[in-house]
């Protein structure tokens, strides 16, 4: 197996992490995001993801799927990506068995995740960043 687009990102333009709670395993998804000339449906600039990574602890279907996903949302407008469901990722790989489905929603999930924080960065001009993100949990921790 040879995942695609599997690592960290520097200054992601997005990113989200996400928790399965079947199996407790975690990933993350970063995005980079290019605003192009053509117009969306809403008359703002079309939003484009120009690059995708992810991180996971999880097993091998979570990274097959991860892989998948973010070939999918490469290229693609941000509502577009947004479109994506872990029954389109699992038809892309041609199924995956019951007992692994759940594994597909933390690629789902994560990209999901990372496009909300791409849009509420937008809109509220904020310098969140992966590295602060963590920062400040571990402060939170010392704290209690
Ligand atoms: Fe946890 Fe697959 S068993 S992601």
């Amino acid at each position: 197996m040879k995942p695609k687009n599997q690592g960290s990102m520097k200054n992601p333009d997005g990113f989200g992490t996400v928790g399965n709670p079947t199996c407790g395993d975690i990933m993350t998804m970063y995005i980079k995001v290019k605003k192009t000339k053509n117009k969306s449906r809403n008359g703002r600039d079309k939003e484009i993801i120009s690059d995708i990574k992810f991180e996971t602890l999880g097993c091998a279907a979570a990274i097959a799927t991860s892989s998948m996903v973010t070939e999918m949302a490469k290229g693609k407008s941000l509502d577009d990506a947004f479109k994506i469901t872990r029954q389109s990722v699992a038809d892309e790989l041609e199924g995956l068995p019951p007992a692994k489905m759940h594994c597909s929603n933390l690629a789902e999930g994560a990209l999901k995740r990372a496009i909300e924080d791409y849009r509420s960065k937008a809109e509220k001009g904020s310098k969140k960043t992966p590295e602060k993100t963590k920062k400040a949990a571990a402060t939170k921790k010392k704290k209690k």
